[in-house]
């Protein structure tokens, strides 16, 4: 798929992913993503053109959040402002400002990636118009959608999606839901997969839960183009993740993480820590405001070495996580995933 020859693709991991391990990733023969949403315009352009350079004709891909600019309500931010307030004051931040910027633009974003045209272009959080994905087909750019649910990956099939993303909730990170709300969108990474399978005509990815190459040989027997993977790559040398973020992966179970709207409005899968406990009841602003409100307690709580405070994003697939390379990590489940799949056909072959 998209000129890759290892089914794997190095999910996009905004905070996470690097350019370091996109390029280790397509290096390796995988899809290497650059979870590229919190770049402005011009380091966006920058990224991509530093990418290309580095891979020459290997193919990459971009990803961003389809966002329309936040407008919220000054009683509201004031709310979730003073409710954050006892936890600034435990790290001793300033009284907190209201940003300068709630999120970047994502029209601003769209011009440049169709300027800057890379190989591959993945969304999630919402869906492109047609217009949209007729600009970047023009460019020759292959476009990828999230998908939560049948119907969201009929959508994107719809708007000329060239493959789409089967996110069960399984996955680590946010939940991609653009339809419905996301309690009615919580589809399992297997019956998810099979029903795009099932009813789409474009190549599907599973993602959610791949922990190994176990999992990658199911998604792969039952048809997927390419497993999606995030956890797995979170303790690689290429991760950005601060230092009690991968003390916290450490020796954990698949039961241990939750989906939460505590950090940022949007609905993610985190591992389980006290302000997610806390902040469980609360009233929260929607993302990009709880997100933006909640960044610098975040820093500042990572900066004095705790994790309480910290978005812990890690998939049901975190009890297969270990330490290696992004190149290890991509050659690893690739050979695990044909020793299983060799077995299974050893096994089941009358
Ligand atoms: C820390 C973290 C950040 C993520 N950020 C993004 C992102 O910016 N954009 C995106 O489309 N998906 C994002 N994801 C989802 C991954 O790309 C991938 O689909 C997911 O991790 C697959 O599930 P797994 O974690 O169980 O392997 C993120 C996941 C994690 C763990």
């Amino acid at each position: 798929m998209f000129g890759t020859t290892i089914p794997i693709v190095q999910g996009p991991m905004l905070g996470a992913s690097t350019p370091a391990m996109a390029i280790a990733a397509s290096r390796s023969g995988a899809l290497g993503s650059l979870g590229a949403a919190g770049l402005a315009p011009a380091a966006l352009g920058q990224t991509i053109a530093q990418t290309r350079e580095a891979l020459g004709e290997k193919p990459f891909n971009i990803n961003l959040f389809v966002l329309e600019p936040a407008r919220p309500e000054a009683g509201q931010v004031a709310r979730a402002m003073e409710q954050l307030a006892p936890y600034r004051a435990e790290l001793g931040l300033a009284e907190q400002t209201i940003p300068n910027l709630w999120a970047e633009d994502f029209a601003s974003q769209f011009d440049v990636l169709v300027e800057a045209a890379p190989p591959v272009a993945s969304f999630t959080f919402g869906i492109l118009s047609a217009d949209q994905a007729a600009r970047l087909k023009a460019r020759g750019v292959k476009i990828v959608g999230t998908a939560t649910t049948l119907a969201e990956a009929k959508a994107w099939q719809g708007v000329g999606a060239d493959a789409v993303i089967a996110s069960g909730f399984e996955s680590g990170g946010h939940r991609g839901t653009f339809l419905r709300s996301v309690e009615e969108s919580l589809v399992g990474t297997l019956a998810l997969t099979s029903a795009c399978l099932a009813h789409l005509d474009i190549p599907v990815i599973a993602a959610g839960g791949i922990g190994d190459g176990r999992a990658l040989a199911a998604v792969l027997a039952m048809g997927a183009a390419a497993g999606q993977i995030g956890t797995a790559f979170l303790l690689s040398p290429e991760s950005a993740i601060s230092a009690p973020w991968r003390a916290e992966l450490k020796d954990k179970s698949c039961d241990d993480s939750r989906l939460t709207r505590a950090f940022s409005g949007r609905y993610a899968r985190g591992l389980d820590n006290r302000f997610l406990r806390e902040m469980a009841e609360k009233d929260i602003p929607p993302y990009p405001i709880q997100n933006a409100l909640t960044q610098e307690l975040r820093a500042a709580n990572a900066k004095a070495g705790r994790s309480d405070m910290l978005s812990l994003w890690a998939g049901q697939g975190v009890h297969a996580l270990g330490e290696a390379s992004t190149a290890d990590i991509v050659s690893n489940l690739w050979q695990e995933a044909r020793a299983a799949l060799a077995q299974a056909a050893n096994r089941y072959s009358t």
